[in-house]
């Protein structure tokens, strides 16, 4: 049996990483500031995780969702605690798409109603609903296109309102920073205007922060720099960093009733301990800070470089845009700089998602590997 051939892949192949560092099959070097796409958020094979994680597979693994497991407690008790967010509580289930269908599926239980708004150039995922709400055409089968989902801009304040109006929407979702999309954001006027029509219309708020979440954007989580409380906070990447987990924070004027929703998988022994353990780091080693100066440390480096037009995103979740397409230079940063960075939608965008453990000394290292290929 071969491959089903659907990803596009540059020819290194890691055997090891550490830290930021990814090693490949030939003893190569990389530097990661990739983050295997936003999720490497503690850095690779950090200490205190190896050492959860074996703990817990040396105790149990895994069991089903019929019995009772602490640990999903504790690690609801702990998020709600660092995220400033304890009036929500925890479902957890296993990828950030996953997380955005059950967060879709609350919302039209809880309103009755079934028609959603998402942006133009959002991306929440590949399964039915969250694919449907994401802004790419080419990946929406015939069966997803059968949502009823309504693509506004940012800051269409009037068509957000007439839509709303119409009653027929249980769930606005939204990026507090578009990741797939290009790094555009959302104002806080916008952000809060979402929040109030929502309430008066009886609509959710469903912020997708399965990239922008976890520290990432300087803040536990991307919306809280727009001082809004959406109503169901979606989560995945970063949590695990690299354990495929995801979840939902549901605030608590939502019910729930036994069976409403379900997993095999969501909330396992080993789950739960990887994510206690990217939190314990987060805290202990007070990591949103460092994203957040590092991200300042970043754009003073960036504003130095004539041939970047703009300087996207916050934390270290960053882009670089330039006035031509960057296919090209992520190459040349792989195979002649040995670094690993993002695209995007917007092939003019080079994107920077590190782990949030990374130096000013890494940074440095970059902008001298990127210099030296813009010359
Ligand atoms: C904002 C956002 N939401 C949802 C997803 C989907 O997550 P997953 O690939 O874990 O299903 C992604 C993945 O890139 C994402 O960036």
């Amino acid at each position: 049996m071969k491959l089903f051939d659907v990803y596009p892949l540059y020819n290194v192949t890691p055997v090891s990483a550490k830290g930021i560092e990814v090693i490949d099959d030939k003893g190569q070097k990389y530097l990661d500031f990739y983050g295997g796409h936003a999720v490497i958020s503690i850095g690779h094979s950090h200490p205190h995780y190896i050492e959860r994680l074996k703990n817990q597979l040396n105790h149990i693994g895994f069991y089903s969702n019929s019995i009772q497991n602490p640990l999903q407690a504790e690690l609801a008790k702990k998020l709600g605690k660092l995220s400033n967010c304890e009036d929500y509580n925890l479902f957890l289930c296993n990828s950030g798409a996953e997380a955005n269908e059950n967060a879709l599926k609350m919302a039209s239980f809880h309103t009755g109603k079934s028609k959603v708004i998402s942006f133009d150039n959002a991306f929440h995922g590949r399964t039915s609903a969250a694919v449907a709400t994401t802004d790419n055409i080419k990946i929406n089968a015939p069966i997803n296109q059968q949502q009823k989902v309504t693509f506004l801009a940012f800051e269409d304040f009037e068509g957000l309102d007439a839509a709303l109006q119409t009653g027929e929407y249980c769930a606005v979702i939204l990026e507090a920073i578009q990741g797939v999309g290009g790094l555009d954001e959302p104002s806080s006027d916008f952000y809060q205007f979402i929040q109030e029509k929502c309430k008066e219309n009886n609509v959710l708020v469903i912020a997708d922060e399965v990239q922008s979440g976890f520290g990432r954007s300087g803040k536990f989580f991307g919306f809280q720099c727009h001082g809004v409380n959406p109503d169901i906070i979606s989560i995945a990447k970063g949590m695990g960093n690299g354990f495929p987990v995801g979840g939902i924070l549901i605030h608590e004027s939502i019910k729930a009733s036994y069976g409403l929703l379900g997993t095999t998988f969501g909330g396992n022994h080993l789950a739960c301990a990887a994510t206690m353990a990217v939190l314990e780091i987060l805290e202990k080693e007070n990591l949103m800070k460092n994203a957040s100066d590092l991200g300042t440390y970043f754009l003073s480096k960036a504003k130095e470089i004539p041939k970047v037009k703009k300087i996207k995103g916050r934390g270290l979740m960053l882009g670089l845009e330039f006035d031509f397409e960057v296919a090209e230079l992520r190459k040349k940063l792989i195979y002649n700089q040995h670094i690993f960075t993002g695209g995007s939608a917007n092939k003019k965008l080079l994107r920077f998602l590190p782990a949030l453990n990374i130096t000013k000394k890494h940074i440095d290292i970059f902008f001298d590997a990127l210099k030296a290929e813009l010359l």
